[in-house]
């Protein structure tokens, strides 16, 4: 066993994480099992629940993936069931599932900020609730990861509800890990900024500067957009014992955008928290 699997920890250790078979979650599942994590997954998509079903077999790892949604409180008591039935211990809870729909404010209605709280915020909770009773039982610790979103710490125009339910996120999970802290259980977020998956794609369809190379650079400080082995690669260490002391904290996997916060690398005058002139000047009157 190398010094990171000894350190690590994770060999035979059990994770639920919601929405774990696409998008973020998939490489999440993906690099967690590689690490000898047995997952138990739900994900709402059918096809990627197949598909991850027949990739786990593939490599023979022991598994639980079932289709449902995270936001049904039984259908997620039920994946927790599975997990005490299969393997009477629970480690790590990796609350993926989330997203939003671009609309300002003012056009949105009572029931579209439902469906945001539902699909951002009160799934973490359940699950959370189902997740820290059982690790408190089993006397060895855990770690719940809640992946955020960089929304979550500066103003979204487009998307404020979205933020406030992250922000809510953000902060219960603070506050969580202060409670579960005596018994050994850590609670940390993790906030992308921007990791293309197929169902971002279609949020910022239109949006070339989020393809083209030089308005990458422009908006991120490390030239490229995000992927999600840099978002699995962050939980993969909050599940690990190489992150034991680490509780209540946020990893930002976003290539600088958190700390650059409206300061971006402008091609010829490089980095301003404004239009430079020469770029105002090419702008036509109306615009
Ligand atoms: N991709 C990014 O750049 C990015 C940036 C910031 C934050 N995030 C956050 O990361 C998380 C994952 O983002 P993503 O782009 O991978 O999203 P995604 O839409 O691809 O979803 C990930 C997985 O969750 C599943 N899922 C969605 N709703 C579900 C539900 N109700 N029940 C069960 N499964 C469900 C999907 O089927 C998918 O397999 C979200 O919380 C999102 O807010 C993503």
């Amino acid at each position: 066993m190398g010094w990171f699997e000894e350190r690590g920890g994770l060999a035979g250790t059990v994770a639920v994480i919601t929405g774990g078979a696409g998008g973020l979650g998939e490489a999440v599942t993906a690099d967690l099992a590689a690490n000898g994590v047995r997952p138990a997954v739900l994900d709402v998509d059918g096809d990627a629940v197949t598909a991850l079903r027949g990739s786990l077999e593939e490599q023979g790892r022991d598994a639980i993936v079932r289709q449902g949604d995270v936001r049904d409180p039984d259908a997620l008591a039920a994946l927790f069931a599975a997990v005490d039935d299969r393997w009477g211990r629970l480690d790590t809870l990796v609350n993926v599932v989330g997203g939003t729909f671009r609309a300002p404010f003012t056009d949105t209605t009572p029931k579209g900020w439902d469906a945001l709280l539902r699909a951002n915020l009160t799934h973490v909770l359940h699950a959370c609730s189902l997740a820290a009773g059982r690790m408190r039982a089993g006397g060895r610790g855990g770690s719940i990861v809640n992946i955020t979103t960089i929304e979550a710490h500066r103003a979204a125009p487009g998307f404020a509800v979205y933020a406030a339910a992250k922000a809510a996120v953000e902060q219960f999970g603070r506050t969580l890990a202060v409670e579960l802290a005596p018994d050994g259980i850590r609670v940390n977020n993790v906030a992308p900024d921007y990791a293309p998956t197929a169902n971002l794609a279609k949020l910022s369809a239109g949006d070339h500067a989020l393809s083209d190379p030089a308005g990458i650079r422009v908006a991120f400080p490390m030239g490229r957009v995000g992927r999600a082995a840099d978002v699995s690669g962050c939980v993969v260490f909050l599940a690990s014992g190489l992150s034991s002391y680490v509780t209540g904290s946020t990893l930002h996997p976003d290539g600088g955008t958190h700390a650059s916060s409206g300061w971006f690398n402008w091609p010829g005058t490089g980095w301003a928290n404004h239009v430079p002139m020469p770029v105002l000047e090419k702008l036509a009157p109306e615009d």
